[in-house]
């Protein structure tokens, strides 16, 4: 899989970034914009074929930037077009909590709605659904200080903590939601966030 993600201009802004395994090819995408700015985020993405489960797993390592010792704000993004049918993976937490664990939560929406928890949406509890739903196994999901030389050219700030997230989608293109390929070389995906919502844990709305 090769993503072609909707967004245009690539910016080099470059955490450091490792491939959990060697597999077809990776991608690697950063970008910054949005939110006056405040969108900072590195995805890279592999996949591999798991000969034993007869699937392909895709892992997803992502990064974001923090610019506020909060925990208000949230990145997300997800396989799909757009919102309806979309997998989508929804990051936040409070990086100064003792334990700075980030909030990874799988969700998809059956509308242009906030996201709901996959079992908590009608049309993926019918049979045609049974066995499309992936397993998602997170690896790592948490926030560490960021103490790099990176500051932002428009606010004049540091990051002051970067959330990592690791984690593997296994048999990820059986999603029922809507077409998601392990061998298209261009897979539609939708990314937002908000770096100063009061979140909650509760609803948030994804723009395409
Ligand atoms: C894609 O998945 C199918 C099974 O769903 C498998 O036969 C095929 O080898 C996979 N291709 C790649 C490139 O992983
Ligand atoms: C491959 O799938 C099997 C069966 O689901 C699982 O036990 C194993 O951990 C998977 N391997 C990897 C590398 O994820």
């Amino acid at each position: 899989m090769a993503p072609s993600f909707a967004w245009s201009s690539l910016f080099t802004l470059c955490l450091s970034f490792t491939t959990l395994v060697t597999a077809y090819r990776p991608v690697q995408h950063c970008k910054q914009l949005g939110d006056n700015g405040h969108y900072s985020a590195c995805t890279s993405l592999t996949q591999h074929y798991n000969q034993t489960s007869g699937q392909a797993d895709l892992y997803v390592r992502y990064q974001w930037y923090k610019y506020q010792e909060s925990q208000n704000g949230w990145h997300a993004f997800g396989l799909g077009n757009k919102m309806a049918g979309a997998l989508m993976f929804i990051m936040y937490g409070n990086p100064t909590a003792p334990t700075p664990d980030m909030t990874l939560s799988v969700r998809s929406a059956d509308g242009h709605h906030p996201p709901l928890l996959i079992h908590d949406i009608a049309k993926f509890n019918t049979p045609a659904a049974e066995g499309r739903i992936p397993e998602v196994d997170i690896i790592t999901s948490k926030f560490e200080p960021y103490s790099g030389p990176y500051e932002h050219p428009e606010l004049h700030l540091k990051p002051t903590h970067v959330g990592i997230a690791d984690f593997v989608v296994h048999g990820y293109s059986k999603w029922v939601g809507t077409t998601v390929s392990n061998t298209s070389t261009a897979q539609p995906m939708i990314w937002a966030s908000k770096y100063d919502q009061d979140f909650g844990g509760t609803t948030v709305l994804i723009a395409r």
